[in-house]
């Protein structure tokens, strides 16, 4: 047994510095509080999951894929040696005891996600102890689990280090986002399924799917079947099995899928299928606001939506809208005439007609700043505002009592490629805003993966390790955040290299955004 020392997470910086040893507590992100000592024990060859004590008993088997995904993680890398004869059995960890309070699996905003994770100082035989809320929670305690385990080049066995010790943890925020936008290049079906692969990793719980812009409109939509007409080529689509597929591969992760339709700008590729969507074939977008059939429309997509999408949220864009077709086309003029309505008025009609027939699917609405701007005291009570362009957005929105979605595209913009990973860890959504109470309505942040520039040749190095670092920033306490990024660049590196290690292609964190490494030398400097 090796020397015992121990040491007191008290803050991250003592954590990360002063107890890192020779192997580190890199956990990313840093969780609430750490606490351990330094004996070392090996996992059996058959380290098993148990529910002693448990009240949930996996029937949807989400625990049980996600303790087989933490196997297949902590064993991919090499080759364990359990034949190995330089220690009794009371070094080793036999299992993890999974201790779930709810009975309930359904993921939705808002479900505890909490957990504590220990291994005692004794027992025979010796567990892991896991205990959460609910699965999601669980799953989240596995993930950290994950990170402690290292395969030793000596015993060549998966070695725990710093035992005995007590993480517990919980996110500072229940909306940790990642956008993805598959109008302005396809991606993928796994390619996707990566992402949400190192989104689990990292922590972050919500996958923006900005499924449709002016550029394409690849999904299949039942209730109009021609709009995938807009596709960019027959095969770079998605049947709503395929987003089906998605949204089960997500929630069985923990995480939850945001879906959008911009409207009423960024639709031109509506009109491939439908042209009377278009205010003529001149003058192509916005949606025809004078047409009946335009609601209709988005009512079918919503209604489709609403048997795949079970997210509480849907995303109705609202950014960005030129309404200057609406005045030059003769019919939308007429009929903006006849209604007594300006372009502006007409731009608020439209979005909260959009945002009535949300609600009336059950959804609660996401949108773009710029609905905020223009008419924040229309907008439903149930609006979660999405912050992007500017400073001191946030701080109105909640200041009006409702909620927001921190993007400030100046920090948090995957595609701005020279914002660096640090810009990302040290962006803080509650700049600005000191009550309590307003603090509440910011629900979280997200990064945006913009996709002009992006494919899956580029993809999973644009994102990592930039949104890991925004993860820690919305999952961490604030006073376990680093005020310095340098404090943080080691235990990054770490998180970086054990990505590149899961097959997940994260780019150096040396440079900005998606570089290729400088020069020979270790995963860990770079
Ligand atoms: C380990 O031992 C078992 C049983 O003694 C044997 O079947 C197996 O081949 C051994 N594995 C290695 C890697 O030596
Ligand atoms: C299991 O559920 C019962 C009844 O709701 C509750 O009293 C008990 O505390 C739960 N067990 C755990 C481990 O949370
Ligand atoms: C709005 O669109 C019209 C034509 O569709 C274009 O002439 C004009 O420059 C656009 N305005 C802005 C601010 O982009
Ligand atoms: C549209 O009408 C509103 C009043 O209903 C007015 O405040 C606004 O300035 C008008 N916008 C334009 C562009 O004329
Ligand atoms: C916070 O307030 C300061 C002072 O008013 C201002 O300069 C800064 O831009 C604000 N930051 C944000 C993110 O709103």
């Amino acid at each position: 047994m090796k020397v015992r020392f121990f040491c007191l997470g008290f803050t991250l910086v003592w954590l990360a510095v002063g107890c890192a040893g020779i192997h580190g507590l890199n956990l990313w992100p840093m969780p609430k509080s750490v606490s351990h000592g330094g004996q070392t024990l090996y996992m059996s060859k058959d380290f098993g999951l148990r529910y002693e004590g448990s009240n949930y008993t996996d029937a949807s088997g989400i625990l049980k894929d996600g303790f087989a995904r933490l196997l297949d993680g902590v064993e991919a890398d090499h080759v364990a040696d359990y034949n190995s004869t330089h220690f009794d059995h009371s070094v080793l960890l036999q299992g993890l005891n999974v201790i779930i309070s709810s009975f309930n699996d359904q993921l939705q905003f808002g479900v505890d996600e909490s957990y504590k994770l220990s291994i005692a100082a004794t027992g025979n035989p010796r567990y892991v102890y896991l205990e959460a809320q609910t699965v999601y929670g669980a799953l989240h305690g596995l993930q950290t689990f994950s990170q402690l385990c290292h395969f030793d080049f000596t015993t060549r066995m998966v070695e725990v280090h710093q035992i005995p010790f007590t993480i517990i943890d919980t996110p500072r925020f229940s909306y940790r986002g990642l956008l993805i936008d598959t109008a302005r290049h396809y991606q993928s079906l796994p390619m996707i399924k990566n992402v949400i692969d190192a989104m689990a990793y990292s922590k972050l719980n919500v996958l923006h799917w900005h499924i449709v812009d002016s550029q394409s409109f690849p999904l299949e939509i039942p209730s109009y079947p021609k709009l995938w007409n807009g596709a960019f080529s027959p095969s770079e689509r998605y049947t709503m099995a395929d987003a089906a597929e998605i949204v089960q591969y997500a929630q069985r992760r923990g995480i939850n899928v945001l879906a959008e339709i911009d409207v009423p700008g960024h639709a031109l590729s509506w009109g491939t299928g439908y042209p009377s969507l278009w205010p003529s074939r001149d003058c192509q977008q916005p949606l025809d606001v004078s047409n009946e059939f335009t609601f209709k429309v988005i009512d079918g997509i919503l209604s489709d939506f609403r048997k795949v999408f079970e997210f509480r949220f849907v995303h109705l864009g609202g950014d960005e809208v030129n309404t200057s077709c609406w005045s030059t086309t003769a019919h939308v003029n007429k009929w903006l005439r006849e209604h007594h309505l300006n372009e502006s008025e007409a731009y608020q009609y439209f979005v909260l007609r959009a945002q009535n027939i949300a609600l009336s699917h059950g959804y609660e609405i996401v949108n773009w700043e710029e609905t905020f701007n223009n008419f924040g005291s229309k907008l439903s009570p149930k609006t979660v505002v999405h912050n992007w362009l500017g400073r001191g957005v946030a701080q109105q929105v909640v200041g009006k009592g409702l909620r927001c979605i921190v993007s400030n595209q100046d920090k948090w913009y995957l595609d701005h490629l020279d914002t660096t990973w640090q810009d990302f860890y040290m962006n803080e959504p509650l700049t600005n805003i000191t009550y309590p109470t307003q603090q509440k309505l910011v629900i979280g942040g997200e990064v945006c993966m913009w996709g002009e520039h992006v494919d899956g040749s580029d993809l999973e190095q644009t994102i990592w390790p930039r949104a890991a670092a925004a993860a820690e920033r919305l999952w961490t306490p604030y006073e376990n955040l680093a005020t310095d990024p340098k404090k943080v660049t080691g235990r990054l590196a770490h998180f970086r290299c054990l990505l590149n290690q899961r097959g997940i292609a994260a780019a150096p964190l040396a440079g900005p955004g998606r570089v290729a490494p400088d020069e020979p030398g270790s995963c860990y400097k770079q």
